[in-house]
């Protein structure tokens, strides 16, 4: 999170920081519900505690799906649901544990550092939906967009990585949904 280095900003005046490079890569097709849950086994294999996702895209266009295709692969049996209401959902698993948000009621990024999820942010790997409004907050994180389309079933999915950590990653994430793609 940069929280910090935001009010160092403001005790120094300068205008802004450098953000972090955004590596973007060209959309590409989620045929099935099944695709979607191999890309998360893919980002499962590769996350762990720290690293953060950043899931857009509209009403049902399978946010949840992923983050429960996702909680699966790190191992964890009991179901996920949707944080709608609670707004923060914390799972343990059998690897890492899991913090599931859902930014949709979120106001103002202040309401989000209000929540004081700094520790969990850090021991946890996290699953933000509609996590497109807090994306200047972070220095490291993975990002991945969900759209319909006009194929029932069928969802056009883009993955971008900033920072050197998170884009250094990526490939290898990628390139294992890829082999597990039949
Ligand atoms: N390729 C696909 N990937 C993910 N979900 C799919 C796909 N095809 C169909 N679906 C269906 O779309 C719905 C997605 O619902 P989900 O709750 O995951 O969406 P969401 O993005 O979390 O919505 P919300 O914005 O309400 O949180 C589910 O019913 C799921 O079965
Ligand atoms: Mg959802």
């Amino acid at each position: 999170m940069k929280r910090e280095a935001k009010s160092l900003v403001m005790v120094c005046n300068m205008s802004s920081l450098p953000t972090a490079a955004l590596l973007k890569l060209p959309a590409f097709s989620l045929k099935t519900e099944a695709d979607t849950a191999r890309l998360a086994a893919a980002y499962a294999a590769q996350l762990g505690a720290g690293d953060v996702m950043l899931l857009s895209g509209g009403l049902a266009a399978g946010k949840t799906s992923f983050v429960r295709a996702f909680a699966a692969a790190l191992g964890m049996s009991e179901g996920v649901s949707s944080p709608t209401y609670t707004l923060v959902n914390l799972y343990p698993t059998s690897t890492v544990p899991l913090l599931h948000m859902d930014a949709y009621r979120l106001e103002n990024v202040a309401e989000f550092y209000d929540l004081g999820l700094e520790d969990e942010l850090e021991t946890r790997i996290s699953m933000i939906e509609w996590g497109g409004k807090l994306a200047a907050e972070f220095d490291e994180v993975f990002e991945l967009d969900l759209q319909m389309t006009n194929q029932s079933g069928a969802r056009l999915a883009t993955v971008s990585a900033r920072g050197p950590r998170a884009q250094a990653t990526l490939p290898a994430i990628l390139e294992r949904f890829r082999r597990a793609t039949p």
